[in-house]
């Protein structure tokens, strides 16, 4: 079965879908099998996957909204061994329709069923709200990654976030726990930089693991998207894809040791 993970923080900007597509090219150019789901109607997961988004048949969408099942949504990408689910700005209707149905939080934990045997990781590109879209991916997934921006607002909203976390795992009985704090654009050199990961480290350091990658600002990364590549590809000695190999790297090393437990 696959470990599902939810790239999670309702900030907008702060590296989600960056670190959804590259982590999980990067793990699949490691040899492991990969699924991402692009749950947010802006469809930048699809798009820098290089999916075009409005020529999709099939999208997240008709799942969730029951038409067609998952796997049948699933399509490759250029990348051996990464697979995704697209999405477009027809998911925008789903928050209304999908809170008329019975059950609602766990319509996307339901419709998983299908296709998680397939894939060693499932990574959740989870758009930038707490929303009925937010709260689907919060109960489908087994564990979260929570990029945080390096800058002065770093924590603003985190109280939110966790809170809604919480509330999944009491009320919908559905627990996932933080993986990982990633911090993305990010600048030892600058000291903002070095004061935001201070403060991460007060707010989380007792309680949550902070990954020791950290991704920095490189450009790269932010090119990489308009060739329809994940930037491990399109530029696989960059400095952003270098940070992306390491925490794939990371990530793996975590299998290890849950595999000796
Ligand atoms: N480490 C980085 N270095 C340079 N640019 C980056 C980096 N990470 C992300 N970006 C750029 O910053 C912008 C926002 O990143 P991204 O789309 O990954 O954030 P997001 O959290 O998914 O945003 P949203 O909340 O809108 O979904 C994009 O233009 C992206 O290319
Ligand atoms: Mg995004």
């Amino acid at each position: 079965m696959a470990e599902i993970i939810a790239i999670l923080n309702q900030k907008g900007g702060c590296g989600k879908t960056t670190t959804a597509v590259n982590l999980s090219a990067a793990l699949a150019l490691m040899g492991r099998k990969v699924l991402v789901i692009d749950m947010d109607p802006q469809g930048n997961a699809t798009t820098g996957l290089g999916i075009q988004k409005n020529a999709v048949e099939d999208t997240i969408y008709s799942v969730l909204t029951g038409d067609v099942p998952m796997q049948n949504a699933v399509v490759n990408t250029e990348v051996p061994g990464l697979d995704m689910i697209p999405s477009n700005i027809s998911l925008s209707g789903a928050e209304i329709e999908l809170s008329k149905e019975v059950g609602y939080h766990a319509i996307l934990d339901m419709a998983m069923d299908g296709v998680s045997q397939g894939y060693d990781y499932i990574f959740l590109d989870v758009p930038p709200s707490l929303g009925i879209l937010t709260i689907n991916c919060l109960v489908a997934a087994n564990s979260i990654i929570i990029p945080i921006q390096a800058e002065f607002y770093a924590l603003e909203g985190m109280a939110d976030l966790l809170e809604a976390i919480q509330l999944v795992e009491t009320r919908l009985n559905s627990p996932a726990p933080i993986k990982g704090i990633l911090l993305t654009l990010y600048d030892a050199r600058t000291r903002l930089g070095r004061d935001v990961y201070e403060n991460v480290k007060q707010y989380f350091g007792e309680t949550e693991h902070i990954f020791s990658t950290t991704i920095p600002r490189n450009v790269k990364l932010a090119e990489a998207p308009s060739h329809g590549k994940p930037c491990v590809t399109y530029d696989e000695e960059s400095k952003g894809s270098r940070a992306y190999l390491e925490l794939a790297g990371e990530i793996i090393n975590m299998e290890d040791r849950e595999d000796n437990k």
